[in-house]
């Protein structure tokens, strides 16, 4: 069987150990891999190569994607849908493995209900938000990125006695920020998923300030948008003089992590091996275990941060 693989979306270190096994594990399994570039724009371009053990050597440890990613428009359109798997076809490919997050997979499931093609879902993005599955390819790497950029700049906020706010990538979803601060000893916490109170906040930190702290750490997501505000806030109310950092597309970057190498592996694995029954799906994997979902029903789910956690986050938002 011919199979190929794609990233669509925004990159994530863990993408390359990914393409790697793929490449490695198809071969050892019989099947032709197929590498296509540029994710679903080059699908639609029919930029598609065969793969050898030339393109699977020396990617292990590099972020991004070898073989590229986009977020296409004209996907959207039936179209170019027609006309990616035209491409397909043509090739003789008949299984196609995409490592992407939410968007990618909308537009696989649009595609397999429209085309005779197998298909595996790897959940690839930093933001970890992909719905009845723990752990997205990348996320990892994304959270060591975070930690050594807040550990620096407590280095400079502890000397100027100043605030730091510090902004994670992750669209709606605070996994990002909420592991970040736990696991970098932030003050402030904001996510989208729990509801803050700057009063008791104002409160809290007052009372910190006359009892001998001197600095403080705040890590706010994306997706709560008011970042520049809470610096403004933090001077006018506490007091204490503050900056703000985006951290932005860093978070994307690095070779990945140990955990995203193997994760990768395990996760492409049972992909490769689903597809080699002729069953399609998304891999997930919750509590220890890989398994697979149906596509519906990630799409029509939404994901949620486990409880313990929004628990823990909860302090550091009041
Ligand atoms: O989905 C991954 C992500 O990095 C989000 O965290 C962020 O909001 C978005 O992509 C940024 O997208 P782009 O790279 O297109 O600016």
């Amino acid at each position: 069987m011919k199979v190929a693989i794609m990233c669509s979306g925004g990159d994530s270190s863990g993408m390359n150990p990914a393409i790697k096994r793929f490449i490695e594990y198809s071969f050892e399994l019989g099947f032709k891999p197929y590498l296509i570039y540029d994710g679903l724009e080059g699908m639609i371009d029919g930029n598609i190569k065969k793969a050898d053990y030339s393109d699977a050597a020396g990617i292990i440890f590099r972020g991004g994607t070898i073989i590229g990613s986009s977020r296409s428009k004209r996907f959207y359109e039936y179209e170019y849908r027609k006309k990616a798997y035209e491409n397909l076809k043509n090739k003789g490919i008949e299984a196609l493995m995409v490592l992407g997050g939410n968007g990618s997979f909308k537009a696989l499931d649009v595609f397999s209900k429209e085309f005779p093609v197998l298909y595996s879902g790897i959940p690839a993005t930093i933001d970890n938000d992909i719905a009845l599955n723990e752990y997205t390819l990348g996320t990892d790497t994304a959270l060591n990125v975070i930690r050594h950029a807040c550990d620096e700049i407590r280095d400079t906020s502890s000397s100027f006695r100043r605030g730091s706010i510090i902004e994670t990538m992750g669209r709606e979803c605070g996994y990002l920020a909420l592991v970040s601060a736990l696991s970098s000893g932030a003050e402030i916490c904001l996510v989208p998923e729990i509801e803050f109170n700057l009063s008791s906040i104002k409160k809290r930190l007052i009372k910190e300030f006359k009892e001998g702290r001197r600095y403080l750490i705040a890590i706010v997501a994306e997706g709560v948008g008011i970042t520049h505000y809470l610096k403004e806030w933090l001077e006018r109310e506490i007091g204490i003089e503050s900056r703000a950092t985006v951290l932005g597309h860093v978070q994307r970057g690095g070779s990945p992590t140990v955990f995203d190498r193997l994760m990768a592996y395990e996760f492409v694995t049972i992909g490769l091996e689903n597809l080699s029954k002729g069953i399609s799906g998304v891999v997930v994997y919750n509590n220890g275990n890989f398994g697979l979902k149906d596509i519906d029903e990630i799409n029509a789910a939404k994901y949620q941060i486990k409880p313990m956690l929004l628990k823990f986050g909860e302090r550091l938002a009041n």
